[in-house]
């Protein structure tokens, strides 16, 4: 299947286009732009896209944006290096849209590890030109380091018990490997997968997620223009507790207030867009707007 064809469904679209309000001729960057999904609905509103820089780490996705966005700015690597280059040529933009995490692409293809579901290498990196891989530190990593990872990465309250399973089984050969030798440990409650943590834990180590988060959260804002709008959407607690902190922090009425919140409490799906994708059930939406510091 070519990669332009792997369907991904945009999270909470029409929420978004309310909150960026784009109009015409207005710049826009999108810091994870993957199947363009977003950026397309945004473009088709600017009328403008020339005037739109489109970011993915994932070299696949980027090509897919090369081949669908022919005028726009494609740039292949992490939105933080991305966003410090930026910062560098002076450039400013009326709308930046962070949708964070992993795309279809990732989950649909077995080669890249991502999925419990289907065999794969311990892989997970959403960029193959990065070193660091699952198997390394499910493999390598002292049972310390490893149980860290499950506890920040993935709020697993049983991370020490995981990784003393997951050192004692050594070498684990592929996710499904991986997802037994959780499984075996871990009670099964409800519906959801005891390896899901574990999973989500290794994924945001491997790629980093939550620095990359951190770091540029301040860059973007430096990036956009007076009356630019912001908007992030989260699919898990680490991330979205990452951007309540900050745009609260921006926003609350002190001294150098930069920000004002244009969602008060995030938004999430509808019933009605969960039904289609079942992704959307766990994304958060967060928006702000950027203004002038008036101090007080
Ligand atoms: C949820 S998908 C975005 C989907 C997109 N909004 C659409 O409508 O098609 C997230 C994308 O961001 C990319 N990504 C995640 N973290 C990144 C980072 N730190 N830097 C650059 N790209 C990143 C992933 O490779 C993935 O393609």
């Amino acid at each position: 299947m070519s990669k332009s064809n792997v369907h991904h469904i945009p999270v909470l679209l029409e929420e978004v286009i309310r909150c960026l309000k784009p109009t015409d001729g207005e710049s826009f960057l999108d810091v994870t732009a993957g199947m363009g999904g977003h950026a397309a609905a945004v473009i088709a509103a600017t009328a403008a896209p020339e005037r739109a820089t489109l970011v993915d780490r994932d070299p696949q996705a980027a090509d897919v944006l090369r081949e669908k966005f022919k005028k726009s700015t494609i740039l292949d690597r992490d939105f933080l290096s991305a966003s410090r280059k930026l910062l560098e040529t002076g450039k400013k933009f009326d709308m930046i849209l962070a949708d964070l995490g992993v795309s279809s692409l990732h989950f649909e293809d077995q080669g890249r590890g991502f999925s419990f579901r289907k065999s794969g290498p311990l892989d997970m990196r959403m960029d193959p030109r990065q070193k660091l891989t699952a198997d390394q530190i499910v493999n390598d990593w002292p049972k310390a380091e490893l149980a860290g990872v499950l506890k920040n990465c993935g709020e697993e309250k049983r991370a020490t018990m995981i990784s003393d399973a997951l050192v004692a089984v050594r070498p684990i050969a592929n996710t499904v490997q991986l997802a037994a030798a959780v499984s075996r440990v871990m009670p099964r409650t409800g519906k959801i997968h005891p390896a899901t943590k574990t999973f989500q834990a290794l994924r945001i180590a491997v790629n980093n997620e939550l620095v990359q988060l951190e770091l540029s959260l301040p860059i973007w804002i430096e990036l956009l223009k007076i009356q630019g709008r912001l908007a992030v959407i989260s699919f898990h607690s680490l991330e979205d507790r990452i951007v309540k902190r900050f745009l609260e922090q921006h926003s609350k009425n002190l001294y150098e207030a930069d920000l004002k919140l244009l969602t008060k409490k995030p938004i999430t799906a509808r019933p009605e867009e969960i039904d289609i994708n079942p992704r959307a059930r766990s994304a958060k939406l967060r928006a702000a707007v950027k203004i002038k510091i008036e101090r007080k």
